[in-house]
């Protein structure tokens, strides 16, 4: 069965009709979905770990996280303190237990002779053990407090700088990389990096110390009995950490299908209106599927793995005790090993247990670490293309002049970068209107990004009042100059903290006075909670012209020397935008305004009009001075004013020429 044949069931309404298209559609999902998730068989994790996890980055990130920690000396100091004491106290145990068996061994056999003074030794050993189990807790809990803590404090300093360059990283960066990558780095690969410093670190010093100083204790009491009491240390160490990596490996491919999957539901639900409008729901669910399908079999494998990992470890773990109580009872039974000795040997293996278990989290804590803190750093390193100048200064504006001289720009370096604007020269001075026209993408928004250097001009310069924009600091640029843009965004806040934005401590009354130059004003008091109203995720609870207009009142609320309007009253209808131009007109006696726009009739009034053809100004001069000129801007001008008669609006015209490109096709 097509797609496309299905019945559309998006719209859940419970008519019998409707019903029935349900139990169809359902039907066809779960057939496309078969015979999308033809299953494969996974790919092997080992071997190719390698291509997954950077061994050889190892050591110089691992390291380069450890000195973060180290910027807190003390508290490093005190956590290692706590986890050497810990297992010093740790390695008491045997001992004491040991030494404890004897005592009552001798109380057994010693019944008339000084059974007092045995007594009293073995009451003063249990108390002893009581209190080395108490210092011991004390410490543990001590260590895990403190490393905690101390990886909480990087993880934040880590986090923050983060952030900040994130606001400082050049647009052309932000063009490269997906900002769902970018997420995932500040908040997975953080959490990385902080499991690492919080378990990694402190617990391979206190597995050394555990398996140093006590296999030296059992090999000295002796030799054989202490080989085969740490004869399961090689085989568990090995296979957690074999295991260790192959968990991490498999984790990180489910992290990719899990950040698949994240992406494909975000596209779908940004594009709801786009799915249920072409009845898309059987494609969009079997393309879920397939990767949901691929993500159960990984999560499946990785049950297998840490089971029989499991499994291996404690069959090693009761052979070598076996072999212990075996060859040790024999011993004991000859009279060359103590019971308190053989007891020693049991308790130490029992304690050495555990954290050789954790091996396997160690190696995977620190290939975690390793790929995300290479990921992080690579962020952090990274630094911004456009920044201050070291002698940058602040913009002085006098006569509020904006000129472009013979600019050329290209978005990337390479060779096959194409140049999207070409020697484009003009001038537009305080109280000024420049109009700029063009096809898509002829290179409207792109100029208008170089103003506030969003993007820096391969050749040529950009001045305001003759300050290279390339000498001036960032700040007072862009606060001079305000761009709205072709997309326009909203945060889901208030209507008065999205205007306010630029200066989130306005008054109401400028709030108030941007949004009636921009016409929104009567809106918004219509508003239930009128200036308070929260928008909506990305301003969904506004039409498409009053985000327009929301924008232009962020736009204008301080009074910037330069204003660039890039396609914002597209969406607005004309008699509305006829009223914010007069408003503007009145308002911005003392603004350098340039106006980018499909429909001709926005620009009419401007006091000079650029045609942009492929990056390059093809035409100029007035409106009247354009139309006499019979070149493109007139043809494209009584094309869209035949539109107006015939009763089409000036935007219907100006899209369906704008998608069929009519005006400026040579
Ligand atoms: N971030 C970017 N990276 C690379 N190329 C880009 C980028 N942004 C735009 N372009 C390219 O630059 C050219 C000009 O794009 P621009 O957005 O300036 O056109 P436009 O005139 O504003 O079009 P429209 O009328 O559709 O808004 C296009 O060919 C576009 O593909
Ligand atoms: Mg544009």
């Amino acid at each position: 069965m097509s797609i496309s044949s299905v019945p559309s069931a998006d719209d859940s309404d419970s008519t019998p009709s409707i019903t029935h298209a349900n139990k169809i559609a359902d039907k066809a999902v779960k057939q496309v979905a078969k015979k999308v998730s033809q299953k494969k068989p996974l790919p092997k994790v080992l071997p190719h770990h390698s291509e997954e996890i950077d061994v050889q980055a190892m050591p110089q990130v691992l390291g380069r996280l450890t000195k973060l920690a180290v910027r807190y000396p003390w508290h490093c100091v005190f956590a290692i303190l706590a986890a050497l004491g810990a297992a010093v106290f740790n390695l008491l145990m045997p001992l004491l237990l040991g030494h404890a068996v004897d005592q009552a061994g001798h109380l057994l056999v010693n019944a008339k002779l000084g059974a007092d003074v045995v007594r009293n030794a073995l009451l003063t050993t249990g108390a002893l053990i009581v209190l080395v189990c108490a210092v011991r807790g004390i410490l543990t809990g001590l260590q895990g407090y403190l490393g905690e803590t101390l990886a909480q404090k990087v993880g934040y300093d880590l986090r923050m700088a983060f952030y900040e360059k994130l606001q400082r990283l050049s647009f052309s960066y932000h063009d490269k990389i997906h900002t769902g990558d970018l997420i995932a780095r500040g908040m997975l690969d953080l959490e990385g990096v902080r499991a690492f410093l919080e378990f990694g670190v402190l617990r391979v010093i206190t597995l050394t110390l555990l398996l140093g100083v006590g296999s030296w204790r059992l090999l000295s009491i002796d030799v054989t009995l202490g080989l085969l009491a740490l004869s399961f240390v090689p085989f568990v160490a090995w296979n957690a950490a074999r295991t260790g990596l192959r968990l991490r490996v498999s984790w990180q491919r489910l992290q990719k299908m899990m950040s698949e999957m994240t992406l494909n539901m975000e596209e779908n639900l940004q594009g709801v209106r786009v799915v249920r409008a072409f009845t898309s729901r059987l494609h969009e669910m079997a393309k879920f599927d397939k990767i949901s399908d691929i993500a159960l079999r990984l999560s499946n494998q990785r049950i297998t793995e840490r089971m029989g990992n499991m499994s291996a470890m404690v069959l090693a773990y009761y052979t070598s005790m076996a072999l212990v109580l075996w060859v040790g009872g024999q011993r004991v039974a000859n009279g060359s090993l103590t019971v308190g000795s053989l007891t020693e040997f049991l308790t130490f293996i029992t304690i050495l247990q555990l954290p050789l278990r954790q091996i396997g989290m160690i190696v995977n804590a620190s290939a975690r670490a390793t790929g995300s803190g290479a990921r992080l750093f690579e962020v952090l390193d990274t630094d911004p293309e456009i920044k201050d100048a070291p002698s940058a200064h602040d913009l002085k504006i006098d006569q509020g002049l904006l000129r472009f001289e013979s600019v050329s720009f290209a978005y990337g370096n390479g060779p096959n970068d194409r140049t999207v604007l070409k020697d484009i020269s003009f001038e537009v001075k305080k109280g000024d209107v420049l109009g700029i026209v063009g096809a898509p993408g002829s290179g409207k928004s792109t100029l208008a990004h170089l103003i506030p250097r969003f993007y820096e001009v391969s050749s040529g310069r950009i001045t305001i009042d003759g300050q290279d924009v390339r000498s001036l600091t960032l700040s007072s640029l862009r606060s001079a100059v305000s761009l709205v843009q072709q997309e326009n965004f909203l945060f889901d806040t208030s209507v008065h903290n999205n205007v306010a934005y630029s200066e989130p401590q306005a008054g109401e009354e400028r709030v108030i006075e941007a949004a009636s130059v921009a016409q929104i004003h009567e809106h918004v008091e219509q508003l239930p909670k009128g200036y308070t109203t929260r928008v909506g995720e990305r301003g969904v609870a506004l039409s498409g012209g009053q985000r327009q207009r929301m924008t232009i009142a962020r736009g204008l609320l301080d009074q910037p020397s330069i204003l660039v309007l890039d396609d914002s009253t597209a969406a607005i209808d004309p008699a509305t935008e006829q009223r914010v131009r007069a408003a503007l007109q009145s308002s911005l006696q003392n603004t350098a305004t340039i106006i980018i726009a499909h429909r001709l009739s926005s620009l009419k009034h401007a006091d000079q009009i650029i045609v942009l053809d492929e990056g390059r100004i093809v035409e100029r001069g007035s409106h009247a001075e354009l139309s006499a000129a019979g070149g493109r801007y007139a043809e494209l001008w009584s094309l869209q004013n035949r539109g107006a008669q015939e009763g089409l609006t000036g935007s219907t015209v100006s899209a369906a020429i704008n998608n069929n490109n009519v005006e400026f096709a040579s």
